[in-house]
Order: structure tokens, then sequence, then C-alpha cells
């Protein structure tokens, strides 16, 4: 068993993320890829456009966070993986680039219809559950957030997967197809930097770098 599923490793277990991924609302979805393609084909053969359900949707007849507002069950478990998920992440991520300990503050909502004023703004796996249209007015909301003039400090930091950088490993290149292929069976995106570079300048930002890569993720800032 893989040291990273047992719950006496210090960087915590990653077993919730497993139990997500492969539990029954989650996994057999993949298997109506198959029929989720033949639908557009047919859409496109109809000239009727593209059909926007997903194959998660084309299974429960729902999306994955309207699933989580109805099923406790299922919003426990997604919970629990994120959880597990980001705890070695960030304990990676925050040795590279130690925070200074400013205050966080946890504040419940939509972020759709409101992102509270921040210096910064942090979105960790968030972005890329969301198509462009979407990315583009999250992001909007975030710019609105944080301080206007450039320069004055306010940034958007995005932690996220941008396909192509990291190492040039295969490990790497096969995390990345799966992620992207993970991503699809909820119209999610994972984007390559030009992809991240078009998203986040339509949203306004002046500039944005990109910081740094550990393994699949990495470390995007947006400034006003
Ligand atoms: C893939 S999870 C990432 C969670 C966490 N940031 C992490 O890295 O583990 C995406 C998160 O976006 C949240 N989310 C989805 N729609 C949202 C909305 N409209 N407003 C605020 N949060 C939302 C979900 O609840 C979920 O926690």
């Amino acid at each position: 068993m893989s040291w990273l599923l047992v719950d006496s490793n210090k960087l915590g277990s990653m077993a919730p993320l497993i139990r997500f991924l492969v539990n029954p609302l989650t996994f057999p979805t993949f298997f109506d890829m198959h029929a989720w393609l033949k639908v557009d084909e047919q859409a496109a053969a109809d000239d009727a456009g593209t059909s926007s359900t997903t194959f998660f949707e084309m299974a429960h007849g729902c999306s994955v966070y309207e699933m989580t507002r109805k099923n406790a069950d299922h919003n426990a478990l997604y919970n629990s993986a994120m959880v597990a998920a980001s705890q070695i992440t960030m304990e990676i991520i925050l040795n590279q680039a130690r925070a200074d300990g400013a205050a966080v503050e946890f504040v419940a909502g939509d972020m759709f219809d409101f992102i509270p004023k921040a210096d910064a703004v942090l979105l960790k796996w968030v972005l890329h559950c969301w198509g462009d249209d979407n990315c583009v007015k999250v992001l909007r909301k975030c710019k609105e957030a944080i301080p206007a003039v450039a320069g004055a400090g306010g940034k958007v930091i995005i932690i996220d997967a941008v396909m192509g950088a990291g190492p040039a490993s295969a490990s790497n290149k096969e995390t990345q197809a799966l992620y992207d292929v993970h991503m699809m069976h909820i119209d999610g995106v994972e984007r390559d930097e030009h992809g991240w570079e078009k998203t986040i300048l339509e949203a306004g930002f002046g500039a944005y770098k990109l910081v740094s890569s550990v393994g699949i993720h990495s470390v995007m800032e947006d400034y006003p």
C-alpha cells in the first residue's frame, strides 16, 4: 500500500481523495463517456451545436455542485477529499513560499455573487472546475475584491494545473492528461499557459505571472 494512504504519514493521508474518486456517484460516470461523445456527434450531425451536458449530468441529471448541495453524504465525502488533497499540496507549496502569518477570514457565499474585500484572493483548484465564461466571471469578482491600483500589493493567486508546465517527466504528462479527463466529466477545463493568460486578461487584469510549478500544481499571480 502507498505510504500516502496511511494516516500515520506526516503529510496526512490521501485516502479520502481516493474514497471520493472511486465512490459510486463519481467513478461510474466515466463509463458514460462513450455515450456522451455520441451525443455530441449526433448534435453536430443535426447541426444543433454541441451538447452542454457533462457525463456527470448525463448520469445523475444534475451538476456536481447541485449533487453536493442535495446529498449531504456526498458533500461530506467531497469536502474530506479536498481537505486531504489540500493538506499535502499546501504543505509543499508553503514550504517553498512561507506565508507571513497574515490573518485569514472564512466567509461563506457564492463566489459568482460576491467575494469579500481582501489584499489577496487565493483560488486553489477552483477555476479548473469551470469553463472559460464562468472562470472570467469569478476572476472579475476577485478583481473587484482586491485593491484596484496596480502596484498597491493586491493580487489574485491561482493554484491549479498549467498543462505543459512543471517537470518534463512522463508521470507529470500522464497526470496532466488524467486531470484533463477528470475535469471534462464535470465541464471543467485544464488550461495551458496560453489558456490561463487569455482568461486572466479577459477578466481585466493588467498582468499575470506564472510564479512556480511544483509537480502538477502551478502558482500564478494576477495583478490589477
Ligand atoms: C475542487 S474543490 C477545491 C477545494 C479547495 N479549494 C481545495 O483546493 O481543496 C472546488 C471548490 O469550489 C467550491 N465552489 C463551487 N462552486 C462555488 C461557488 N459558486 N461559490 C463558492 N465556492 C464554490 C466547492 O464547494 C469546492 O470546495
